[in-house]
């Protein structure tokens, strides 16, 4: 292989020619598919000539013709990957392409490919050159047409973006049907589907009283669980009516579901394409996880039709500009949809179990990368949650409505335009006359701000100083980092665990007033901005306990010098929901780290008293969220102990997490048994909050229940699963059940393959939760189900059950022996031939090798080396596995 190119941001050159229209025809067959594309071509300069180069990725190329001549051989050059006519009129001409390609063999689920019979395009971020010979990057944006032929009884339904024009029969048995796109657009939006698919069918009205008819299609034995989407879609299309006053634009909405699909799912203009698993969901069938990751997708691609479609990024570069606001925006949805602190929690859950691993490794970029190999591999925790959160850093310095302001004038300055993050910046900024000083470094600097804070309070002076320090850690190719502007929400409590009105503030030498008595603030955001900086908050009575970065301001590692009294009282009064459970985490994450420190020396675990009442008296606190106590007392992953360590050690880790949750199950278990029990429900599965709530702290006290491996338990457990009459019900029962190996656990097992071995979304979660189950030895069983006749490596969902499932246990995935490692690279090689994109996101498992201890390291390398010196091996892979070796 020659070494793959590295493309860079600041390389980034305006396009020669732009493009007005492009009328595609797509003659849809068996053994090959013809697309033929029309379009006109406008130089940027007139009258300035050069040499116009199209990007193609194993095309067959058929034709060629500029204003209606067909090209001579000698007039245009084409290879595997580029097209390029040597010299294009110099004012606006049309060029004409015909370009023959087998969508039925491709496996890489890019381009045109076939899922279940049915034809399907995936053209982000670079697929559309797999279609037709095109300058397939996202500020070439055109209007399009597309003509679609294919047979009528094979494929009775043909989809595309924007608007049906016309459709009838033709000769042979084959249909058309013409579809007109009146928005501009970059090719990655493009989108086609033909196959026999149903559909559900609705209306939604708009608030300026437009009528859009909505359409899920799915194959017809799947239309009933097509429900809760069509609810989703009409709730993110009335949400954004609302809160951003953005209005759909078309009169026709289309998702489609497919089985076989790398992403969650995609937002081609009018014709969305989904991931069946985040569309289809029945009570009996999905879990209340599935129905809320449906509830956000569905929302996610529907609120980038204006942040994202109406709205572009002008080259990859600046994907958080489109990801990074539309997963805030699909946070925000989901909060107003149910509890807004249990969706914070989940989020930076979310973000410190997968993005802060990230921002620490060997692929550590910015939100902004500098450069990439494949762009495929920046569809990262880093570009959609980092950037989430720098989005959501603006609305804590703007409030809501200054938030909203900045959103507006980004649409009035942008629409229909491909842009990039400082324009998103500069509206912000100008619409609010803000000064955001420095702010522009959360795009461009990679790594976690560690945040340090110490407190101190006067009582003569009745102040209290807070003193800020920060680093942001060195990351490949950055060594030396500039301090960041950290906004830095803070409250005070008093000694009875109120909040103490905040008045006045020193902060470089001036006196700030925050506000007066009558009108009192509990809550102030501090902008830290330099490496080291004091505030002092005057007019404070008595030794207060700090609430710092209240609903988690801002993405950094916060390290302050409270006590664990100080933590134990923000567990039991914080009035900032985020915080009380922080605290409870703060804690439980000591205590995980003492105890590791403990087990690596021999000395007998003792669990500590004060940990177990503090879960106790939040489990009997009837004033709370039951979601909110299902996260309180669930203790940190793992992961993110082994993160905090030196050497990452997951025996010891594992070690100590399974002892502190049966101390916890024996010492609670009465508390625990009657949790699950009045949380019963007899009523029909219904999706609102409450009742997930309900199921959730159900289901959490019954897994620590289990975890004794006691019959009596166990029996309790299989009750819970016998009676369940949902899958959220069903599956956390079988959770509970399989923690322990044994005979309960097989039969157990069993039958739920039983069950369900007809419906491929429910054996998936089967796969997975075999997958990373962390009983001993469980490589084998893993290596065992890659020939169950369920298992299919071409389709990205089986995979990401196994194989990614398997990497969610670090005790088997780290096994000592190297096993895990052996398997898990055996796979990705496999992979790699199938689906490189996918092969590329196992592969990135190995990526923080140097964590672990010596023998575990050169296991691990081994398998990077061996995976680097295949033959063939894919862009994608190359690039992880080269970076994590570097
Ligand atoms: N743009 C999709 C999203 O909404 C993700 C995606 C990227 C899907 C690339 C397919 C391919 O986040
Ligand atoms: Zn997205």
């Amino acid at each position: 292989m020659d070494t793959p190119k590295e493309i860079f941001l600041k390389d980034y050159k305006m396009p020669d020619y732009f493009f007005e229209t492009v009328d595609l025809k797509f003659e849809l067959g068996e053994d090959k598919t013809i697309v033929s594309s029309k379009i006109t071509v406008l130089p940027r300069i007139e009258g300035v000539s050069s040499p116009l180069v199209l990007n193609g990725h194993d095309l067959k190329l058929l034709s060629v013709k500029v204003d209606g001549n067909e090209l001579k051989k000698e007039d245009y050059h084409v290879s595997s990957r580029h097209l390029t006519v040597s010299t294009p009129p110099s004012s606006t001409f049309t060029l004409e392409i015909v370009t023959e390609i087998y969508p039925q063999s491709n496996t890489s689920l890019e381009g045109l490919y076939k899922s279940s019979g049915n034809f399907c395009t995936q053209c982000e971020a670079e697929g559309f050159r797999k279609i037709t010979f095109y300058q397939d990057r996202p500020d070439i944006m055109a209007k399009y047409s597309c003509r679609i032929e294919a047979d009528k009884s094979l494929y009775p339904v043909l989809l595309s973006n924007g608007n049906l024009i016309s459709k009838g029969d033709l000769q042979g048995g084959k249909h058309y049907a013409l579809w007109e796109d009146p928005f501009k657009k970059p090719c990655y939006l493009f989108a086609l589907v033909a196959g026999q698919l149903e559909s559900r069918d609705d209306t939604f009205v708009t608030c300026s009283g437009r009528t859009v008819a909505l359409r899920i299609w799915t194959p017809s034995q799947d239309v009933p669980k097509t429900a809760h989407a069509m609810y989703s879609l009409k709730a993110a299309m009335k949400w954004d009516d609302e809160v951003f006053g953005l209005e759909y634009d078309l009169d026709l909405f289309n998702i489609v579901a497919v089985p076989d699909f790398d992403m969650g799912a995609m937002e081609n203009k009018s014709l969305n394409i989904f991931n069946s698993k985040l569309v289809l969901a029945s009570p009996e069938t999905a879990t209340d996880m599935d129905y809320a990751a449906i509830l956000g997708v569905i929302g996610h691609e529907y609120f980038h039709n204006w942040t994202g479609n109406r709205v572009t990024c002008r080259d990859w570069f600046q994907l958080s500009l489109k990801e990074g606001l539309t997963v805030f925006r699909d946070q925000e949805f989901l909060s107003d949809m149910g509890s807004r602190i249990v969706k914070r929690i989940s989020d930076v859950s979310k973000l410190r179990i997968y993005q802060f691993p990230q921002d620490a490794g060997p692929m550590a970029h910015p939100v902004r990368p500098h450069s990439y190999i494949k762009m495929d591999n920046f569809y990262t925790v880093t570009v959609y949650q980092k950037g989430a959160e720098v989005v959501r850093m603006y609305k804590t310095l703007l409030g809501s409505s200054g938030f909203r302001k900045g959103m507006d004038l980004y649409f009035k300055r942008h629409d229909g335009q491909a842009v990039t993050c400082e324009d998103f910046f500069a509206a912000m900024q100008d619409a609010n006359g803000a000064d955001f000083a420095n702010f522009l470094l959360w795009y461009s600097q990679a790594g976690t701000p560690r945040l340090k804070v110490t407190t101190s309070y006067n009582p003569e002076t009745r102040t209290y100083s807070m003193k800020f320090s920060q680093e942001v850690p060195s990351t490949p190719g950055q060594p030396v980092k500039e301090p960041m502007f950290i906004p830095v929400s803070v409250g005070l409590l008093d000694s009875s665990g109120k909040d103490i009105p905040l008045t006045t503030l020193y902060h470089d030498g001036l006196l700030q007033t925050i506000a007066s008595k009558d009108e009192p603030v509990f809550t102030t955001v501090l902008r830290v901005t330099k490496k080291e900086e004091e505030f002092v908050f005057s007019d404070i009575s008595v030794r207060p306990v700090p609430s710092l970065l209240r609903g988690y301001s801002a993405p950094v590692r916060l390290d302050s010098d409270l006590t664990d009294t100080d933590l134990f009282f923000l567990l039991a009064h914080d009035s900032d929901g985020f915080n009380r459970w922080e605290a409870g985490q703060v804690l439980a994450r000591k205590l995980m780290l003492n105890l590791v420190s403990d087990y690596q020396k021999n000395i007998p675990l003792v669990m500590n008293p004060m940990f177990v009442d503090g879960i106790r008296s939040i489990l009997k606190d009837t004033s709370l969220d039951k979601e909110f106590i299902a996260k309180a007392i669930t203790l940190p992953g793992e992961g993110e102990i082994m993160d905090l360590m030196e050497v990452a050690d997951p025996d010891a880790v594992h070690s100590v997490r399974s002892f502190i949750k049966k101390q916890l199950a024996l010492q609670l278990k009465n508390e625990f048994i009657s949790t699950v029990t009045e949380n019963r429900s007899s009523e029909p599965y219904v999706f609102n909050h409450q009742n997930l709530a309900q199921r959730a702290l159900k289901n959490t006290a019954l897994v620590y229940l289990a975890s004794l491996d006691d019959t009596e338990l166990t029996d309790f457990a299989l009750n819970e699963y016998n009676s369940a009459t949902n899958m959220t019900d069903q599956f956390a029962a079988l959770q509970a059940i399989a923690q322990n190996p044994g005979q309960a656990r097989d039969e157990v097992l069993a039958d739920f393959y039983k069950k369900w071995s007809h419906d491929f979304l429910v054996v998936n979660k089967w796969f997975a939760l075999q997958a990373m189950s962390d009983i001993p030895g469980n490589v084998a069983n893993v290596q065992n189900l890659l020939s169950h006749p369920a298992f299919d490596m071409r389709n990205p969902n089986k995979v990401y059950s196994l194989i990614g499932g398997f990497r969610g246990s670090p005790v088997n995935f780290h096994a000592k022996d190297g096993s895990g490692y052996k398997f898990l690279g055996e796979v990705v090689l496999q992979l790699d031939k199938i689906n490189p994109q996918v092969a590329s996101r196992m592969v990135s498992a190995f990526s923080r090798w140097r964590r672990y201890d010596e023998g575990r390291q050169a296991l691990a390398k081994a398998q990077l080396e061996r995976i680097m010196s295949a033959n063939g091996l894919s862009e994608n892979v190359y690039e992880i596995a080269s970076k994590s070796l570097a």
